[in-house]
């Protein structure tokens, strides 16, 4: 029986764009954007934040804001990412992720579209 109509399965969703596009145009894979999510991927884990009730790392298809690339957006807070290296993807996990805290200064402008 479902607790309360606000409880979700997860409590944050993170979904990391992967796509490659053939014809040229900007894609996150470009930006190494595999590399990101295999370690964003594991540092949740090692954390011990994966699984219900806890946080969950998606891989997607294009979300259509390429040109920000790479990005990947958080859920339920629908706050939207682009990263440079790896310690920025560690502050997105320790900060948003775990803690609740947005790390403002990665959050992708919203002018930023395809
Ligand atoms: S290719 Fe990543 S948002 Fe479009």
């Amino acid at each position: 029986m479902r607790e309360s109509a606000a409880m979700s399965y997860y409590q944050r969703h993170l979904f990391v764009c992967l796509n490659q596009r053939a014809n040229g145009e900007a894609s996150c894979a470009d930006h190494d954007a595999q590399a990101a999510f295999d370690h964003c991927k594991s540092r949740v884990k090692q954390l011990g934040l994966a699984g219900k009730g806890g946080v969950r790392v998606n891989k997607a298809g294009c979300l259509d804001r390429c040109a920000g690339g790479p990005v990947a957006v958080v859920y339920p807070e629908a706050v939207w990412y682009s990263w440079v290296d790896k310690s920025d993807i560690d502050e997105i996990v320790e900060s948003h992720l775990r803690d609740g805290k947005v790390v403002e200064r990665l959050v992708l402008p919203d002018a930023v579209g395809r």
